[in-house]
């Protein structure tokens, strides 16, 4: 079974962390105040909606719609809603890593108000992501459209954070090459994955989708990162989390939700290392130095360097810099400079011989990359 950590104990925790891959049992807001600063990763919460039913709502054949009448739903008001809200975003946006983000999810009853206090506490808003649902529930009455999706609004920390994980590479090759955009179908969670009680009842009124949570995790984290889900339920966000290769935190405070979401997670197989391996783009490789080259004894001071056709030829000095004529700059400034051009990529212009042919100096900084991806 996944940890479960009574919030008592997390008060007197003494090992930094022994909160990671646990459920703290109690009131996230409570529970959020116990963590440490700049401590998760990412955040994913699906708060309680505030449905305001009005009485009980049946299918026109009379049978009962099991609609979300649960404690945890209730407010006496929306001032009161909204001061939850804002306790609870405010003690989220303190453990979040200043590069973190967070996705809230929810229903035109909610996400107005919670997108709002978002942006008072100075979240910095970055998409808002309609997740269409393949198979909505029918609006019985007939008197309003048929609801047929939740939207997420996913933001960083503050307008200034940088640096936040967003594969957009990955995401992109996923999606046939296209840019992944933000509005995503997925079906309601049904079927084997639904948990059920040993009576056949739900166990959770409002388990969200594995893959929609596969698709945020794999959007806005990395492996090894931690996730935290104030809004634990059925424990969704802690078993794809765990697949993924990730690390979570939940907090709930109704048992029976624990135990369903402790046993899912203590069945789940993470995926192996090379199936997880996030795909990145040229932007996101580490960055390399000219002068590496020299310090790593691919080039030498003193070597000549030329454009592939040896029109243009220039000396690789000590200091890392090139020289010809009476100019001397760095690899892109001298390639701009002998063509008469503003700009030049000094990495694809300037060849040396390897005695086979001339090569594109960019070839040793795959080595130099190569070799740094080895470390890690
Ligand atoms: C909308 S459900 C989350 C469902 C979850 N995403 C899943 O896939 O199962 C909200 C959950 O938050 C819990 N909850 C509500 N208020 C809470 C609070 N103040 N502290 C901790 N948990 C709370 C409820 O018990 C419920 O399980």
């Amino acid at each position: 079974m996944a940890a479960v950590l009574p919030l008592a104990d997390l008060k007197h925790q003494v090992r930094p962390g022994s909160w990671v891959n646990s459920i703290i049992k109690g009131d996230c807001v409570a529970a959020l105040e116990a963590l440490p600063d700049h401590s998760v990763d990412a955040i994913f919460a699906d708060p309680p909606y505030n449905l305001q039913l009005g009485g009980t709502l049946h299918r026109p054949d009379q049978s009962l719609v099991d609609a979300v009448d649960n404690d945890w739903d209730q407010f006496a008001s929306f001032q009161a809603y909204d001061a939850f809200t804002r306790a609870w975003l405010l003690a989220c946006r303190r453990v979040l890593k200043p590069n973190g983000t967070i996705w809230v999810i929810g229903s035109y009853h909610n996400i107005f108000r919670v997108g709002a206090i978002m942006q008072d506490l100075n979240f910095w808003l970055l998409n808002d992501v309609v997740w269409r649902k393949v198979n909505p529930m029918p609006n019985f009455k007939g008197r309003r459209f048929q609801n047929a999706h939740e939207t997420m609004i996913w933001a960083s920390r503050d307008a200034k954070a940088k640096g936040y994980t967003f594969n957009y590479d990955a995401l992109k090759a996923s999606n046939d090459d296209v840019q992944m955009r933000s509005d995503w179908l997925f079906p309601i969670c049904s079927g084997g994955e639904r948990l059920k009680g040993e009576d056949g009842k739900k166990v959770h009124p409002t388990q969200k989708p594995e893959a929609l949570l596969a698709r945020v995790i794999m959007a806005s984290t990395k492996p090894g990162d931690v996730i935290l889900d104030p809004f634990f339920g059925s424990g969704t966000t802690g078993a794809v989390a765990k697949r993924l290769g990730r690390n979570f935190v939940g907090i709930e405070r109704e048992q029976d939700y624990i135990d369903a979401a402790s046993a899912r997670i203590e069945a789940v197989e993470p995926l192996g290392k090379a199936e997880l391996t996030v795909m990145t783009g040229k932007k996101a490789e580490p960055r390399v130095a000219f002068n590496t080259l020299i310090e790593a004894g691919l080039l030498r001071p003193g070597q000549v360097l030329t454009d592939h056709k040896r029109r243009w030829s220039a000396i690789i000095r000590a200091d890392g810099t090139l020289a010809a004529g009476g100019d001397a700059g760095s690899i892109h400034r001298l390639g701009a400079k002998v063509q008469g051009l503003d700009a030049c990529n000094g990495w694809t212009f300037w060849h040396f011989d390897d005695g086979q042919g001339m090569r594109p100096i960019d070839e040793l900084r795959v080595v130099i990359r190569n070799d740094l991806a080895k470390l890690d």
